[in-house]
């Protein structure tokens, strides 16, 4: 066949043109499509064309076959390297919330400008359609918020697709940072650290081991000890009872070949514990249902050799699991639950109580153990309900000095409880601890219910959890975290109603080496700048610094977190006056904590997720004049301020500081 060039000619323009108008015709990515698993969320998983509760998506009773489902407060951060032309979506509560949640806010930001956001949306209104321009952005992050209150946070991404000419989308994780450490490495010669002031009860054993940093061997001494009290040169262990109620003021010393060191120190004798708030390390996040006496030894050994000791950390607390399960396959965790006269047995992972918690005083620590008032603790252990009075004479006689008391099944006895419910088994816990021969912390875990921080030291708590568990879902963590630790706080004014002897327990420090719930352990899915931010934060409304990461897996970052005095200053301030937000401005925050010595602990935060300019301005300190400001992580003076003071903070990380008038 003969062609005819004129139309091969035509032809081929027509191929061309059509090819042109191909190419630039953009390809429908659905966000649903990506790889999800970088995404962090408050509570579940993310879900591939369904609701977070895996159930079809649909908002203000409209269906969407496609998009995103997820959880306040979630981030999505999506890398789009400038290939993609428009995002659109719609927006919405899904119908599948059982129950009502704060408002719901979504925002769209791309390269760090807000292209979008709703106004607070709630369960049961219609989605709101989504239409941005993505053009040159190379990270567009998708955020939904519910300020505070996550209950039932679910929040959907319907339909959610982008029109892509270039590099196809990718979900991310949050950017690398290095985890630089800016604790400097303690001194040689002695400093003397931790609590300056420590409560007992008249005729109980006192054990209070002096804090030190510092080579060893190390001499210790302490003038004016009361009698009934002795301190060994070689420990600084101070054992004994004091009988008279008073307040008796002490000097702490410390000698080595370097040098030496003195404290003031506070022994008051009467009905308060908890002067301070509790530093120590719990099993739950580590270990969870696999927790044995072996472990809670070398968690013992561990907090002496990593120097945590020296630090201030006393307790070492048993979480749940310790106890004989009910119908469990695994025969260690079986055994009689309790013996002939009704006393609670350990499970066989525990073969002599008594004998542990000796081992744990004989270095010069604490022992802590947990239960709760209702049948079975929250992983299904044998629990107190109904024994209440013998349980705790058994923790007593095995020598433990702290009870962390859980809610958990007793939630099935007592439904929709008023106040006077609420307080009960507490009430009821408390007011046995106070008739054992023993001093024993109570921490009430009941989640914040019925605004404990209002009575939880009324009913003997020493500290009270303020909300859900920190940690219940391993990603989670850096969400629950900037929600709990910041918005709770801050919006109920939690500050106001605690101080020596109560302290509000937002939860464990989530660092280092945790159960990823998989049965494996793995690191914080904290940034180091959160972590930074966590410790911080933790000191600055006064919470107890309780570890809950593995501890004998310790990298110099995690110890240098846990260990700076200077920061454990503020938190173990003897004012006892717990900080608060004093200034916000939109992502930006300025919390401060008054100390003792007329010095303000102030944090810089920065909840954005890019690096900002933080300004604490002495009208919100309460301040005039010029003030000289320390930096109590790196332990620098950074020089004298008027006015106000400045910094940058990376993206979720802080500055802590300590203004100072001379
Ligand atoms: C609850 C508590 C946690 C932990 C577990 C143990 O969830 O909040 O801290 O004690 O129970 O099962």
């Amino acid at each position: 066949m003969k062609l005819n060039p004129l139309l091969v000619l035509a032809g081929l323009a027509i191929t061309l043109i059509t090819t042109q108008a191909l190419a630039a015709e953009p390809e429908t990515v659905y966000l649903s499509s990506l790889d999800l698993s970088p995404i962090v969320q408050g509570w579940g998983q993310p879900q591939a064309d369904k609701a977070v509760t895996g159930k079809r998506m649909s908002i203000g009773s409209k269906t969407f076959e496609r998009g995103l489902g997820t959880h306040t407060d979630s981030l999505i951060r999506v890398q789009l390297k400038g290939g993609s032309e428009k995002f659109m979506t719609s927006v919405g509560v899904d119908d599948a919330a059982t129950s009502d949640h704060a408002a719901i806010t979504f925002r769209v930001i791309g390269d760090g400008k807000t292209l979008w956001k709703s106004p607070g949306m709630k369960r049961g209104q219609a989605a709101r359609k989504v239409e941005v321009d993505v053009k040159g952005v190379k990270t567009l992050l998708l955020l939904a918020d519910s300020g505070g209150d996550v209950s039932f946070g679910h929040a959907d991404w319907a339909d959610a697709k982008f029109l892509v000419t270039g590099e196809r989308p990718a979900i991310v994780g949050s950017p690398h940072e290095d985890a630089v450490i800016l604790t400097p490495k303690p001194a040689r010669t002695p400093r003397i650290n931790g609590a300056r002031i420590f409560g007992v009860h008249p005729g109980h054993p006192l054990l209070f081991t002096i804090p030190a940093t510092g080579d060893r061997p190390m001499k210790f001494a302490v003038d004016h000890l009361p009698k009934g009290l002795s301190v060994d040169a070689q420990t600084g262990q101070i054992h004994g009872r004091l009988d008279q109620p008073g307040e008796y003021v002490v000097t702490f010393r410390a000698a080595n070949q370097f040098g030496k060191a003195k404290r003031a120190f506070k022994i008051v004798c009467g009905e308060t514990l908890a002067l301070t708030p509790h530093m120590g390390w719990n099993s739950w996040y580590v270990w969870e249902n696999h927790v044995t006496d072996q472990i809670m030894r070398a968690a013992a050994d561990a907090m002496v050799s990593s120097g945590m000791m020296d630090h201030g950390y006393q307790y070492v607390n048993i979480d749940d699991c310790w106890s004989v399960k009910p119908g469990a396959s695994d025969p260690t965790l079986g055994g009689e639950a309790r013996d002939a006269s009704g006393m609670v047995n350990a499970n066989l992972r525990f073969s002599d109580m008594k004998a542990l918690t000796d081992y744990i005083h004989a270095k010069g620590l604490k022992a802590g153990i947990y239960t709760s008032p209702g049948p079975t603790t929250c992983g299904g252990y044998v629990a107190a309900y109904q024994h209440e009075e013998l349980d705790a004479q058994r923790f007593a006689e095995w020598g433990y000095d702290f009870l962390k008391y859980d809610w958990c099944s007793y939630g099935n006895l007592a439904k929709n409880p008023d106040r006077a419910g609420l307080q009960k088994p507490y009430r009821v816990m408390g007011d046995i601890l106070r008739r054992q021969d023993r001093d024993m912390v109570l921490n009430l875990c009941q989640y914040g219910m019925g605004d404990v921080w209002e009575w939880g030291k009324e009913v003997g708590g020493h500290s009270w959890r303020t909300a859900g568990d920190l940690g219940g879902s391993f990603n989670g963590i850096p969400g629950a975290l900037f929600r709990d630790g910041f918005d709770v706080y801050s919006k109920r004014g939690l500050h106001k109603y605690v101080g020596p002897g109560g302290w509000n327990d937002p939860d464990y420090l989530l660092l280092g080496y945790l159960s990823n719930w998989k049965g494996q352990t793995a690191p914080t899915p904290l940034t180091p700048n959160e972590q930074y931010s966590h410790v911080s934060l933790w000191c600055l409304v006064a919470a107890p610094l309780i570890f809950s990461g593995d501890i004998t897996r310790l990298d110099d970052f995690t110890l240098s977190l846990l260990t700076n005095d200077e920061v454990i200053d503020v938190d173990q301030d003897p004012l006892g006056k717990p900080g608060c937000r004093v200034a916000i401005d939109g992502d930006l925050e300025v919390w401060a904590k008054d100390l003792e010595d007329g010095t303000k602990a102030v944090g810089l935060f920065n909840r954005g997720e890019d690096e900002a300019t933080v300004t604490a301005k002495w009208a919100d300190l309460g301040l005039k004049g010029k003030r000289i400001v320390r930096d109590l992580w790196r332990q620098k003076d950074l020089g004298k301020y008027e006015g106000e003071f400045k910094a940058s903070v990376p993206r979720h990380g802080v500055v802590l500081v300590r203004v100072r008038a001379k």
